[in-house]
C-alpha cells in the first residue's frame, strides 16, 4: 500500500490560484515536476525562487557555504514575536556564540542524561493511549502532548502535569492557530501594501507564552544561585559559558532559547511520531517486529537498550523520509550565484526541500513506498548520504536530532510493547503543510491492548 501523497497541482496556474493553494496547503500547490526536477524556478511578479533537489547545489548552500545563503529574513519576520532572538532565527556572529552555548548540553554523551525523563513521558503516553483501549482515537493531538511533555521534563525536570507546563503548551497551541499565513510569508516576497501577516491575537499569545517561559527561567536561575538546581538541559545551557567569550546567557536570552526549544521540539516530533504510528498501523507485519523488539527491553531503558531497537529506527527514518516534519527551507542569496548555469540575483529565494529530495524518482528507489528495510541496503544508505535532510545538513543542522532520534525511538518502543494498532479505513489522513506536515483532519488510530 502506497502511503498517502497529496496530489500536485497542474504544471502551468496562475499566481492568483498559486497563491490560494499555497494559503490551503504548501505541498498540493507544487507541480508533479518536482519530484524529477533538479532544479525549479517560481518567477512572479513579487519575488523569483529557486527550489533545489540536486544534492551538489543542496551541499554548496546547506554546508560548503552557508554564510553565503543566510536565513530568509521573512521566516523572521512571522516567528518574531514569539521567538525573538533566538538560535533559529539569528545569522553570523549572534549565532555563532549561540550555537557554542547550546550544541553541548545536546552533545551525544550528554543525551544519555536526558533518556530517564524521556522514557517517563514514553510511559506517561503510553498510558494516556492505553485509556483509549477498544477505540479510536485522534493520535496527533496525544502525540503532541507527548512530544511537549518530553521538552518539559529533559528541559525543566517537569512533567507537563505541572500546571505551568500545561499553561504554556496551551498557549502555543492557540499561537500555531492564529499563524496560518506563516508559509506564504516565507515563501512570498509580499510588497509592502499587502496586509499584514500577524492576525490579531498573535501578538497577545505570543507575549502570554513569552511570560510563562520567563517565569520558569527565572525560578531556574534563583535555582542555580542556591545550588539547588536541577542537573537537566535548562541548566546546562544556562551554566555553560561561550568557550570564546567566557560569557553565558542572559535571562532574555535564555527565554529566546526556550521558546525555540519548545516550538522547533515538540511540533516536529509530534507529526513524526504521529505518522510514525500510521504507518506501522497501515503495516501490521513491522508493527508486530518492532513490537517483539520492544518486549526485549528493560524496565529502564539506557543508550546501551536504545541501540538495540535496530528496526524501530528504521522505521523512524523511514517516517523522516516520507513525511518529514518540516518539508521545505528558505535561504537568501546574498550575493549573485549561477546555479546549473542560470543565473540567480541577490535576495532571491533558495528553497530546499527534504519533501521533494526524499520522494526524488531519480535519487530513490520506489521513493513513494514505506520500505524500512532499505535502510539496511547498500542502495538505500546510499540514497540516504544524498538525498536525506530531515534534520537539514551543515552548521544549521537541528541541534535536537540525535535527542529527536532517541525520543522517537522510546516513544514507539513503549507503545508499541503494550498496545496494538490499526488503522480506520474511512479516515485514511490526507498530509498537508503549515508549519509542519500534518493531516488535514487528524490521524486517527484504532487502539487496543496487547
Ligand atoms: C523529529 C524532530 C525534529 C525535526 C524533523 C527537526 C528538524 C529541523 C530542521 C529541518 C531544522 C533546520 C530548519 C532550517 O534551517 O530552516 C531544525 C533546526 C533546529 N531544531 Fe530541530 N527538528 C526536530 C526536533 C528538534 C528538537 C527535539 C529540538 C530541541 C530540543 C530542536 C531544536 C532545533 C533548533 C534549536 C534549531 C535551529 C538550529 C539553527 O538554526 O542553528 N529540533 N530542526
Amino acid at each position: 500500500m502506497i502511503p498517502p501523497k497529496p496530489k500536485p497541482r497542474p504544471d502551468r496556474v496562475s499566481l492568483w490560484r498559486y497563491m490560494k493553494l499555497f494559503r490551503q496547503d504548501l505541498l498540493s500547490a507544487q507541480p508533479q515536476r518536482l519530484y524529477r526536477a533538479w532544479m525549479a524556478e517560481f518567477r512572479t511578479p513579487f519575488f523569483r525562487s529557486y527550489l533545489v533537489n540536486d544534492p551538489a547545489l543542496v551541499q554548496l548552500v546547506l554546508k560548503d557555504r552557508p554564510r553565503d545563503f543566510p536565513k530568509s529574513s521573512r521566516i523572521a519576520e512571522g516567528l518574531r514575536p514569539l521567538l525573538g532572538n533566538s538560535v533559529f532565527l539569528t545569522n553570523g556572529e549572534v549565532w555563532a556564540r549561540q550555537r557554542r552555548i547550546i550544541d553541548p548540553a545536546f552533545e551525544g554523551g550528554r543525551l544519555r542524561d536526558s533518556l530517564p525523563a524521556m522514557w517517563d513521558a514514553a510511559c506517561a503516553a503510553r498510558d494516556r493511549l492505553t485509556a483509549h483501549a477498544g477505540s479510536t482515537v485522534e493520535v496527533e493531538e496525544q502525540t503532541s502532548h507527548a512530544a511537549a511533555d518530553v521538552i518539559f521534563r529533559t528541559l525543566f525536570s517537569l512533567p507537563i502535569e505541572d500546571a505551568l507546563a500545561q499553561q504554556v503548551f496551551h498557549e502555543f497551541r492557540a499561537y500555531q492557530r492564529s499563524q496560518p499565513l506563516l508559509n506564504l510569508a516565507a515563501f512570498l516576497r509580499l510588497p509592502r501594501w499587502m496586509p499584514r501577516l500577524h492576525r490579531r491575537g498573535t501578538s497577545t499569545s505570543a507575549a502570554r507564552i513569552r511570560a510563562l517561559i520567563t517565569d520558569l527561567t527565572t525560578r531556574r536561575q534563583d535555582q542555580i544561585a542556591k545550588g539547588t538546581a536541577p542537573q537537566d538541559l535548562a541548566t546546562k545551557i544556562m551554566t555553560t559559558a561561550d568557550p570564546e567569550t567566557g560569557q553565558r546567557f542572559t535571562t532574555a536570552e535564555m527565554v529566546d532559547q526556550v521558546a525555540i526549544f519548545f516550538l522547533a521540539g515538540h511540533e516536529t516530533s509530534a507529526s513524526a511520531l504521529a505518522w510514525a504510528l500510521w504507518l506501522l498501523a497501515a503495516h501490521p507485519d513491522w508493527q508486530e517486529q518492532l513490537a517483539a523488539e520492544a518486549r526485549a527491553l528493560p524496565d529502564r531503558p539506557g543508550m546501551a537498550d536504545l541501540s538495540k531497537l535496530r528496526l524501530t529506527r528504521d522505521v523512524f527514518r523511514e517516517t523522516l523520509r516520507l513525511y518529514p516534519p518540516v518539508p521545505m527551507m528558505v535561504r537568501e542569496a546574498a550575493q549573485p550565484e549561477t546555479f546549473r548555469g542560470r543565473a540567480v540575483r541577490p535576495g532571491a529565494q533558495v528553497v530546499l526541500s527534504p519533501w521533494h529530495q526524499h520522494r526524488h524518482d531519480r535519487l530513490w528507489s520506489d521513493p513513494d513506498s514505506f520500505d524500512p528495510a532499505r535502510w539496511q541496503t547498500e542502495a538505500g544508505r546510499a540514497s540516504a548520504r544524498t538525498a536525506y535532510m530531515p534534520f537539514s545538513a551543515g552548521p544549521r543542522v537541528c541541534t535536537g536530532a540525535s535527542f529527536a532520534m532517541a525520543e522517537g525511538v522510546l516513544l514507539l518502543a513503549a507503545i508499541l510493547r503494550d498496545l496494538r494498532l490499526g488503522v480506520v479505513p474511512e479516515r485514511t489522513p490526507d498530509p498537508v503543510a503549515f508549519l509542519t506536515v500534518r493531516a488535514r483532519d487528524g490521524i486517527w488510530l484504532r487502539i487496543d491492548r496487547r
